[in-house]
């Protein structure tokens, strides 16, 4: 039997595979479900403090595309294949009070699965500090094994929280210090991808205490406009904003943010995110680093929490580690990172060596050196 196990932050492990803090994480009911389903570890829906009130409207909706086609389209159709999920929903509607008790039951219950409480508050004022360690405080005393700060969440109907933390390193600095001022349990940080040089919030986050970073959350991006009725495919009086891809269509997307912080930060501990389904998706994040992955999309399609979704993740990696097991890999740590050198700057990468090639340009002369990779 393949061992598939594995220590992150300190926390062991049943296996590497997280259900992702949304819709599959929101209550007690849907986590039992997970573990009894057999995933080794959730990040809750964010709890947050100040009052959560979502849009009149559906919050998720699913982009398909034709098979054989071209139309893209949110509506449900067969013969058609998941391109990603959109999302405009907020942070969790239930208050720190309704999640304390669900927290220590589901512990009680399941004291040898993962429970990582994900958690938002302000950013900018001492009161707003102060929320983060209410928070810490309440959750790590419910027993929860480890924290994820949210600050990622790219639509928020506040300026001071989510992804505007994320895009702010002074913010992601400070936040993750004002927690680990409190915090008796480890520290997880979800980055937003939407920022030019993720790896300028990974450091002064780490610079903060982080324990380990987390990515990525859903994408900035808007639905189509519907042919025919000309009405944003998802909208509310006509109105839409800007909300959160996830599934397929962002996995290589993630995966670039991914390897740009696992390679400035080799022995650091990250948790992959992003259009994970399969067990050859989660691996991509394996290779590059990654200790744990999340899922979020592909678990909502399949019965609310992902149960086949679970058990293929789990089958996969037993049967890699069992056609690996000549190179001597027994477990996840054998394997992880080990392609993180494969990705390099494009200018490292072979021209070809044919002396004439030059695309019709005279060889280069008297021109600066090419800047080195910052
Ligand atoms: C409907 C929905 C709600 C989400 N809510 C949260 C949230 O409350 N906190 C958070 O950190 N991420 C949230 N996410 C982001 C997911 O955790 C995940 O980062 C993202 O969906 C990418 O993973 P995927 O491609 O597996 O969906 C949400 C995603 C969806 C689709």
């Amino acid at each position: 039997m393949a061992d598939l196990s594995t220590e992150f932050t300190g926390i062991r492990f049943e296996n590497p595979f997280l259900l992702a803090s949304a819709p599959p994480t929101e209550s007690e009911s849907n986590i039992m479900r997970a573990f009894e389903a057999g995933w080794g570890g959730v990040v809750t829906k964010t709890i947050g403090l100040h009052p959560v009130v979502n849009v009149a409207g559906p919050k998720t909706r699913f982009l398909r595309v034709d098979d054989g086609g071209t139309r893209l389209s949110m509506a449900k159709r067969p013969e058609s294949t998941l391109m990603a999920s959109w999302n405009w929903e907020l942070i969790s509607d239930k208050p720190m009070d309704w999640w304390l008790p669900r927290i220590r039951s589901i512990k009680a219950s399941w004291p040898n699965r993962v429970l990582v409480a994900s958690i938002m508050a302000g950013s900018g004022t001492d009161r707003e500090l102060g929320n983060w360690q209410t928070l810490v405080e309440g959750v790590q005393d419910a027993g929860a094994d480890a924290i994820e700060l949210n600050f990622s969440c790219p639509h928020m109907d506040r300026v001071d929280m989510g992804s505007n933390v994320g895009k702010d390193p002074v913010l992601c600095s400070v936040s993750t210090q004002a927690v680990k001022a409190v915090a008796k349990v480890p520290v997880w940080v979800k980055l937003t991808p939407a920022t030019a040089n993720i790896v300028e919030e990974a450091e002064a986050t780490f610079r903060g205490g982080a324990d380990a970073l987390t990515s990525s959350n859903t994408f900035p991006s808007l639905p189509l406009f519907d042919p025919e009725t000309l009405e944003p495919e998802v909208n509310v009086d006509g109105l839409v904003s800007s909300g959160g891809l996830g599934g397929p269509a962002i996995l290589l997307l993630s995966l670039a943010k991914m390897a740009e912080m696992t390679e400035a930060f080799p022995d650091r501990a990250f948790s992959g995110i992003g259009g994970i389904s399969t067990f050859a998706h989660a691996l991509n994040y394996f290779l590059l680093g990654c200790g744990t992955v999340q899922v979020a999309t592909a678990a909502m399609l399949d019965h609310a929490i992902g149960p086949n979704v679970i058990r293929e993740l789990n089958a996969g990696l037993a049967a890699f580690l069992d056609r690996n097991a000549e190179r001597g890999w027994t477990r996840l740590a054998d394997f992880r990172g080990i392609r993180r050198g494969r990705v390099v700057a494009q200018s490292a990468i072979r021209r070809p060596e044919t002396a004439d090639y030059r695309g019709g340009h005279e060889q280069a002369e008297d021109y600066d050196p090419p800047l080195a990779r910052v």
